[in-house]
């Protein structure tokens, strides 16, 4: 799993903007220790799989965030569930029962970032139907994936935007062409969307700055 997780992350890394890193662990039994207190202290959740799964995505994004010179800053959770990133940073997380994901970006040209992680296993019919819009293209993906890789674009989509305006959106309100590489929303367009599959479904969304 490491080789193939390590060449889906150094391909989205390759695609998305510059700037822009990504990062994984596998989830260790010990990973809730992980947390720092300000982060502990933000998340209400008691429940252990899923401190362990918040504990090693911080960890992660503490790594990336350190790679980009700034130490051992605390990453907690807001109100709204979305995380608080350090001044001067972007980023998101996503994480399943065994695998943390996160990336990170300096702010400038981009603006926001979104990332999910799901099982490289066909989308069940029932949630196809309520995620996947006619209006939605899913660039050539393997078929038995492509709904599920275009679940986890809109998952990504919504964690990029949902920083910028606020929203809680609906899968019916994202519309993702992973053709084009070009995802929108009520009131907003241009947002970069990238996926992946292998032994995971993976997905970068970007909100980058218009060019000067
Ligand atoms: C944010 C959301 C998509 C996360 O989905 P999930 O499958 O439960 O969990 P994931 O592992 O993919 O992501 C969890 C991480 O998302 C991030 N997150 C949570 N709420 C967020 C928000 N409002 N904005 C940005 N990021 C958010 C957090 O970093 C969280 O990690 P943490 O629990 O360790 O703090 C989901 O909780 C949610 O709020 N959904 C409502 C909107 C929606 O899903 N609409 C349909 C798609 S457009």
């Amino acid at each position: 799993m490491q080789h193939c997780l390590d060449a889906m992350i150094a391909e989205l890394e390759r695609r998305g903007p510059a700037g822009v890193r990504l990062g994984f662990r596998v989830i260790g039994d010990g990973d809730a220790g992980l947390l720092l207190p300000a982060e502990r202290s933000s998340i209400r959740a008691r429940d252990p799989t899923r401190l362990r799964q918040s504990g090693a995505a911080r960890s992660v994004a503490r790594r990336l965030l350190r790679q980009l010179g700034c130490e051992d800053a605390a990453i907690p959770r807001a109100a709204s569930g979305a995380p608080v990133w350090p001044a001067g940073f972007v980023g998101s997380m996503a994480h399943d029962d065994a695998l943390a994901v996160a990336v990170v970006a300096p702010v400038g040209r981009v603006r926001s970032v979104g990332i999910d992680v799901e099982p490289a296993m066909p989308l069940p019919e029932e949630v196809e139907d309520i995620a996947v819009t006619p209006r939605d293209r899913c660039g050539g993906a393997d078929p038995r994936l492509a709904s599920r890789l275009l679940f986890c674009a809109k998952e990504a989509v919504f964690k990029a935007v949902f920083p910028l305006d606020g929203e809680v959106l609906g899968f019916e309100d994202v519309c993702v062409d992973l053709q084009s590489g070009l995802a929108s929303v009520p009131g907003r367009s241009g947002i970069g969307i990238i996926g992946a599959a292998g032994c995971r479904v993976l997905a970068l969304a970007c909100v980058e700055e218009p060019p000067a």
